[in-house]
C-alpha cells in the first residue's frame, strides 16, 4: 500500500524540518516574513506534522476535511490554495534529498499517488 511505503521512506528521511523550510522560503521568499512570530519553531512543526499525518494515513474524511479547512484559513492569511497545495511538493522533495538512496522509484510513485489523492479529496 502506498502509505505502508511512505511510513518506511519516513524512517530514512529522519527529521527533514530545516531542508523544508529552506525550500519554502527559497520558493516563496514573502513567506518567510509571515513564520517572524514562529520564534519556538512550534508552527512549522505543526504544519509539517499536519502533512506527514495526511500522507501517512489514507485519504479518509478526516484528513480529506483538515486539509480543506486548513487551505481555507491559509488563504485568509495570505497563502494562496495553488502555494498552499505546493507545500506537500516541497515537503516530497526534501524528503527525497535526505532519503538518498532508500529514497526508491516505488518510493516516488507512492508519494506523487499519496499527495494527488489528499489533494485531490480536499477540494
Ligand atoms: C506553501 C504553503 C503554505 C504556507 C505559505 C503556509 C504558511 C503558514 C503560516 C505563515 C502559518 C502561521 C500562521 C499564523 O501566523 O498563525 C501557518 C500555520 C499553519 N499551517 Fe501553513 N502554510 C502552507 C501550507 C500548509 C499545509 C499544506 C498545511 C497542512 C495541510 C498547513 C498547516 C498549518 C497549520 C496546522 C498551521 C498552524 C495552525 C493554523 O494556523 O491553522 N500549512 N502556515
Amino acid at each position: 500500500m502506498s502509505d505502508d511505503l511512505i511510513t518506511v521512506s519516513l524512517e530514512a528521511v529522519g527529521d527533514p524540518t530545516a531542508e523544508v523550510y529552506a525550500r519554502l522560503f527559497a520558493q516563496f521568499p514573502d513567506v518567510e516574513e509571515r513564520f517572524r512570530r514562529d520564534t519556538t519553531g512550534a508552527i512549522k512543526a505543526e504544519m509539517l506534522t499536519m502533512v506527514f499525518d495526511c500522507l501517512m494515513n489514507p485519504a479518509g474524511p478526516y484528513q480529506a476535511n483538515v486539509v480543506r479547512t486548513e487551505r481555507v484559513n491559509h488563504d485568509s492569511s495570505g497563502a494562496a490554495s495553488e502555494i498552499f497545495d505546493r507545500f506537500f511538493w516541497i515537503v516530497r522533495d526534501a524528503c527525497r534529498e535526505r532519503a538518498g538512496e532508500a529514497w526508491t522509484p516505488a518510493t516516488e510513485a507512492a508519494w506523487t499517488a499519496q499527495i494527488e489523492r489528499i489533494l485531490a479529496a480536499s477540494r
